[in-house]
């Protein structure tokens, strides 16, 4: 692999990295849909399964500005979360703790791209690629307003149910 002796070459990494992990969150996402139960929450990630193939087709714009390849190895830290989190979602046997376990394994996908996002747009703004710092804000703010709407969804609606779940 070749050395990271430039913020730039950090960038591009980071990128990469981003771009692998989207993927791999697209793949989830896409799998998860119609396996919980809440309207609120199917309605939170069908619309954040769109904005993540944006997402996507902005990361390959990124890289075609910065005439790099974006390589196509998978986000390590993110399969390590999938699985993780996946295994809970599966063990979870009531359908009202499973959409609990399943906003959880959403938001620690989210988060880990939050942490991303915040990072490449201080470098972005830092190299002065500024149409880049731009792009990469614009997704920065969709993950969060995402990551917020879960939050909501888990609070006012999905954890008190899966407290008191119905047993059939
Ligand atoms: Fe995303």
């Amino acid at each position: 692999m070749k050395d990271i002796s430039t913020l730039k070459d950090l960038l591009i990494e980071q990128l990469r990295e981003l771009y692998n992990a989207e993927k791999q969150q697209y793949d989830t996402l896409v799998g998860l849909s119609n396996t919980y139960i809440s309207s609120y929450l199917d309605q939170a990630i069908k619309k954040h399964i769109g904005e993540t193939e944006v997402h996507i087709n902005e990361l390959e714009r990124i890289f075609h500005e910065l005439d790099v390849p974006s390589f196509g190895e998978q986000s390590q830290a993110m399969l390590g979360l999938i699985s993780e989190y996946n295994d809970i979602v599966e063990r979870s046997t009531d359908q009202e703790i499973r959409d609990a376990a399943i906003i959880a394994l959403v938001q620690y996908m989210e988060h880990f791209e939050i942490a991303g996002y915040g990072t490449v747009h201080a470098y972005a703004e830092e190299l002065g690629l500024d149409d880049i710092a731009a792009k990469l804000l614009f997704i920065l703010k969709e993950e969060k307003r995402f990551d917020e709407r879960l939050t909501q969804i888990a609070l006012m609606h999905i954890n008190k149910k899966a407290k008191s779940p119905i047993i059939f």
